[in-house]
């Protein structure tokens, strides 16, 4: 949510800004903004701001016309919270006499009180954000610093800065440059991420790790409270006391490809595709390979890399994360409960920070966030530690593990026990690959659990992992079948205002993440129900003009789901179905078909249509699908 990426050394820094700004682009897309400083020949600094409404692309045609030259520079890209989503509140925010620039990412909670403060003292605000305060703050304090004699300096402004976020309450990453100090650059991180990249000859600063990637592979990544100085020579920095802190740096192990479309027209088909091929990964990775009988029983049925510390007297497990990724957990709830015997609660993780239940002993916590930088579920976790520990006993699990895709981020840096779902890279904002990802995962975890604790017969957990081996294939025919299928029924939804999603039993998360999907990227007002639910109210909506696309797959459900489906064809609506061909799905006036697997891994292949049905509804209305509005990969701000 926002991006900050900065860079200082012996090299222009505006088109090291703007190619790391691409790279951040997913974390939003109101707005962006660049400052440089550079000095002219009488040795006088000079700073440029440049910014554009709307995606970065604006932002670059105003530097081809325009020109940022000057070896210091900050970079910002925008999702809005204070202030509407135009050029006035577009980042680097600067004080009154354009001496000062400043990129944030998060939120200033007390900047009310802040600039009530400064407009007593004359300061006149530009623009509605919670940001500004910062430049003329700094610019106060660089004031007082050299009423008192001292010469403007990167110290100086370190001071300056440091004093600044003394005052300020709430999370944030921030970026400051100052046009009396072109040779340095000060940085700092409260709740927010922010790393630092040692170049060649540049220190380069980001709020994520794939846009430092292109620039070097030594990465810094600033811990709780840290600010730090970078000039061409170094990097000094600081704990929130003032002590000074040595680190080493840490080398990147992420693939620092370049996402790429190929022939794809959108990254979120791409990577919808790209689902057979890790799935097929995980399969390798951690699935037991072998079929002999003997070495199946001497050998677990999933090898997992994680501490057998986790599972170990573990009787309930609470699961807390937003969005999809929730909705990956409740499914993963299910196969906790139903497959290995454990109680267990799905938060979304918003609200169990303000409202968590009673702490119970022998509880595992578990976050789930594909960023890894989700604050909210950051929050809830770091909350939960908290309360573990302010317990002092051994009873009440101190131990997290974390579901990510990105391993480096945050959630990665706080939490030691880490299950990476490593689908690679994924661009769009709608969570396709990374949901996939998410759920083998809690089957990986499901079925180790109830392999420990023997709540199945040993068979048919093998019989389960025999069938998990031929998901890639499964999901290889069904993406391309439903590719074709999707697009051509994408027609039927062009004039449709609502879209009623049903499910069952497992499958119910997945008419959630249906609903979701359709809601992000063609702005359809969707709802998921579970089916058994309808008739308890939501019924009411249904007439001709409302599809209900129902999720219909054999196992315990199946008839109920079947004559919840015939209680909506009876009120005219019209009915797509999702599950097997047969009799009992001819009721469908559209079936797309999946192939008979067993319920518990059904899932696995009911979300392909409802993400596929999403992508072409999108595409077909012309929206920019990969980046929707109003939205960003990682949001960053509670
Ligand atoms: O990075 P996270 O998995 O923590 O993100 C959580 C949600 O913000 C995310 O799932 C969101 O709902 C996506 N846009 C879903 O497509």
């Amino acid at each position: 949510m926002c991006g900050i990426f900065a860079s200082i050394g012996s090299r222009e820094a505006a088109p090291l800004i703007l190619a790391g700004l691409r790279q951040l682009e997913y974390r939003g897309y109101d707005s962006s903004g660049i400052a440089t400083i550079k000095v002219d020949d009488q040795g006088i600094g000079q700073l440029t701001c440049l910014k554009a409404k709307g995606k970065l692309d604006n932002l670059i045609l105003k530097y081809e016309k325009f020109g940022a030259t000057g070896l210091c520079g900050i970079g910002h890209i925008r999702w809005a919270t204070h202030g509407r989503p135009d050029e006035r509140n577009a980042h680097p925010h600067l004080d009154g006499e354009s001496q000062i620039a400043v990129v944030l990412n998060g939120i200033i909670e007390n900047y009310q009180s802040l600039k009530e403060i400064l407009e007593k003292q004359g300061v006149v605000f530009l623009s509605d954000t919670d940001a500004e305060v910062i430049p003329h703050q700094v610019a106060q304090e660089l004031k007082c610093l050299q009423k008192e004699g001292q010469p403007a300096s990167g110290h100086l402004l370190l001071i300056a800065v440091q004093r600044v976020v003394s005052c300020i309450k709430g999370n944030y990453a921030l970026a400051v440059t100052w046009v009396k100090t072109p040779e340095a650059l000060v940085v700092a991180s409260k709740q927010a991420p922010l790393l630092i990249g040692l170049g060649a000859g540049e220190f380069l600063c980001a709020s994520d790790t794939p846009a430092l990637a292109g620039f070097t592979r030594n990465i810094l990544p600033m811990n709780e409270g840290e600010i730090a100085l970078l000039t061409p020579l170094g990097i000094e920095l600081y704990d929130d006391k003032g002590d000074r802190q040595y680190r080493v740096p840490n080398l990147l192990s992420i693939d620092d490809q370049i996402a790429d479309k190929r022939n794809f027209r959108h990254f979120m088909l791409k990577e919808i595709y790209e689902q057979a091929e890790t799935t097929a990964l995980w399969v390798d990775r951690y699935l037991n390979k072998t079929d002999s009988i003997t070495d199946v029983v001497n050998q677990p049925l999933v090898s997992l890399k994680i501490k057998d510390t986790v599972f170990e007297g573990v009787e309930r497990i609470q699961i807390l994360a937003c969005g999809t990724s929730r909705h990956a957990s409740l499914i993963g709830g299910y196969l906790f409960e139903q497959l290995a015997g454990i109680p267990t609660s799905v938060f979304y993780a918003s609200e169990f920070r303000y409202s968590p239940p009673p702490l119970l002993p022998n509880t595992l916590t578990i976050g789930v966030t594909q960023s890894g930088e989700t604050a909210d579920t950051l929050a809830a976790l770091a909350m939960e530690q908290q309360r573990v520990q302010a317990k002092n006993d051994s009873t009440f699990m101190a131990c997290q593990l974390g579901i990510t895709n990105r391993p480096e981020s945050s959630l990665g840096r706080r939490i030691s026990n880490i299950l990476n779902i490593e689908v690679g890279t994924e661009v769009g904002v709608a969570a396709t690959k990374t949901f996939l990802g998410q759920l083998l995962a809690f089957y990986s975890l499901a079925l180790s659990f109830a392999e420990r604790r023997e709540s199945l017969p040993h068979y048919e957990l093998k019989a389960l992992v025999d069938e998990l081996k031929q998901l890639p294939h499964y999901l290889e025919k069904l993406i391309k079948e439903h590719d074709q299928l999707c697009a051509s029924i994408a027609c039927h939804f062009s004039d449709v205002k609502d879209v009623v999603f049903l499910g069952r039993g497992i499958n119910y998360p997945i008419a959630l993440e249906g609903a979701l999907k359709l809601k992000e990227i063609s702005y359809i007002h969707a709802a998921g129900y579970p089916a058994g639910e309808m008739k308890h109210g939501p019924i009411a909506l249904l007439d001709a003009s409302v599809p209900v696309i129902s999720i219909a797959v054999p196992g315990i459900v199946f008839d109920k789901v079947i004559s919840n489906a015939q209680e909506a064809k009876a009120r005219d609506a019209k009915l797509i179905g999702v599950g097997p061909i047969g009799p009992e799905t001819q009721l469908f006036d559209i079936l797309l078909p999946i192939p008979k697997v067993s319920e518990w891994l059904s899932p696995l292949l009911t979300i392909i249509p409802m993400q596929l049905l999403s992508y072409h509804i999108a595409a077909r209305r012309g929206l920019d699908v990969d980046q929707p509005r109003n939205l960003a990969k990682s949001v960053t701000v509670e």
